[in-house]
């Protein structure tokens, strides 16, 4: 289908129906869906065409860039606003005498929703934080050995590279498949990296560059087999699928909660089992603390409070909408696309096909343009915002629809991909 900037405009007015309604009551619309299955749902435009309407829209653009920060639907944003005033009138009282107590709350809800037991798991900025306190917060002696892989996030293996530099540990990066023909060929490459001196290995629960979900459990089973620690970044995957922490076998294990748990920016977790607590140097001291003590490397000093208060609305508002239902929704979006594009000429989808291997984020790119180009032209030319991925053998835009994205607005990205493609 070729499209023209008339024709297109006018397919963006219709897709501004349905955006944010500030009468709308989201219990209500619930209600009526109570007894019906996540796997039905996932395709029920009506029903999701009810969620889009507490979020506030751009109309100038299809957002298909929901990966760095899933931004917040209506009712969360105005519940951190009354935090902001709260705290904001409260002042040093609410900071002595509440802050702390409120936060321990809000860490023992994180706690329940992913299974750990809450002297595990505390609240940081973000991943780079939870996990670069980790890494740069190990006993290290020269020559120790550290495996992870290319398709890994930069700040993390900037860190690598500093405790590298800094205490001589060599870095032994593996090479993530994009189709992979099953569990065991991604475990046996992050095996053949382990040597005797190897000590911790990282491994992303879901590759953010790909959306590629890999098999944690087994890769951590067999590191911890060879006597290696291992540490998971999972930036992607809270609110984005359902899982438990503990049932992935993980000593550290980090992520971001801006990202699909729709916190305000700036908030993460870091959870780290109980009997290696003591075995990191925390980023900033926290003074004498015994040494199973988690509160040791959670030392904040003065920070946005009321974004830890907003934990706890984003996590009603995830359970409202129901994480099965999330999950589906997000998987059937990401296969109504990709299964559209996958065996068009020129079109290369950088993101397994199995179901299972993948939930809401994908990547595509062209034969024919490189992802830079790709990803100005779908949005200069089709008005359709994504991310470039060029590199770790990664060539393609990530594609990351939120639960308010309609199929209509995939159907606009797919039109422009198939144009593009056809040179
Ligand atoms: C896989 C992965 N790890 C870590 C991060 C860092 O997250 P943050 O910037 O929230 O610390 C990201 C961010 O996109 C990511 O995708």
């Amino acid at each position: 289908m070729i499209m023209d900037k008339r024709s297109f405009i006018k397919g963006l007015s219709l897709l501004g129906v349905g955006a944010f309604t500030p009468s709308f009551s989201l219990d209500k619309w619930l209600q009526r869906y109570d007894q019906v299955p996540a796997g039905v749902l996932a395709g029920d435009e009506d029903f999701w065409g009810g969620i889009r309407k507490g979020y506030r829209l751009k109309s100038e653009y299809i957002n298909l860039e929901n990966g760095y920060y899933c931004f917040l639907p209506e009712e969360i944003l105005e519940k951190f606003i009354a935090h902001v005033r709260e705290v904001n009138y409260q002042g040093s009282y609410y900071m002595r005498t509440v802050q702390s107590d409120n936060k321990k709350k809000a860490a023992a809800r994180l706690a329940a929703l992913t299974g750990c037991s809450e002297d595990e798991l505390i609240i940081t900025r973000n991943t780079t934080e939870s996990l670069d306190m980790v890494i740069g917060g190990l006993d290290w002696k020269p020559g120790d050995e550290a495996v992870m892989a290319e398709q890994d996030y930069g700040s993390m293996l900037n860190m690598f590279k500093q405790v590298a530099q800094r205490h001589g540990v060599v870095n032994k990066l593996v090479n993530v498949p994009n189709h992979p023909a099953n569990d065991e060929e991604i475990v046996r490459i992050y095996e053949s990296a382990i040597t005797d001196k190897t000590r911790l290995l990282m491994v992303c629960h879901i590759v953010n560059i790909t959306g590629q979900i890999l098999p944690v459990r087994k890769i951590a089973d067999m590191a911890h087999r060879r006597g290696v620690l291992v540490m998971v970044d999972g930036a992607h995957a809270v609110g984005h699928f359902q899982f438990k922490i503990p049932d992935l076998n993980a000593d550290f294990y980090g992520c971001s909660l801006h990202k699909w748990l729709s916190v305000p920016l700036g908030a993460g977790i870091l959870y780290v089992r109980r009997d290696h607590i003591g075995k990191v140097w925390p980023l900033l001291s926290a003074g004498e603390r015994k040494s199973d003590d988690i509160s040791r490397l959670n030392q904040t000093g003065t920070h946005p409070v009321h974004t830890d208060l907003t934990v706890s609305d984003a996590i009603d508002y995830y359970f409202k909408i129901g994480p099965e239902r999330k999950e589906s929704r997000l998987r059937y979006l990401q296969q109504y696309w990709t299964s559209k594009v996958r065996q068009v000429p020129n079109i290369m989808v950088n993101t397994p096909a199995d179901p299972a291997r993948s939930c809401g984020i994908a990547n595509v790119g062209l034969k024919n343009m490189n992802p830079g180009e790709l990803a100005d032209r779908l949005f200069k030319k089709y008005n359709i915002y994504t991310v470039a991925i060029d590199g770790a053998g990664v060539h393609g835009c990530r594609i990351t629809p939120n639960i308010y994205t309609t199929p209509a607005e995939l159907d606009q990205f797919v039109a422009a991909l198939r144009e593009l493609a056809a040179g």
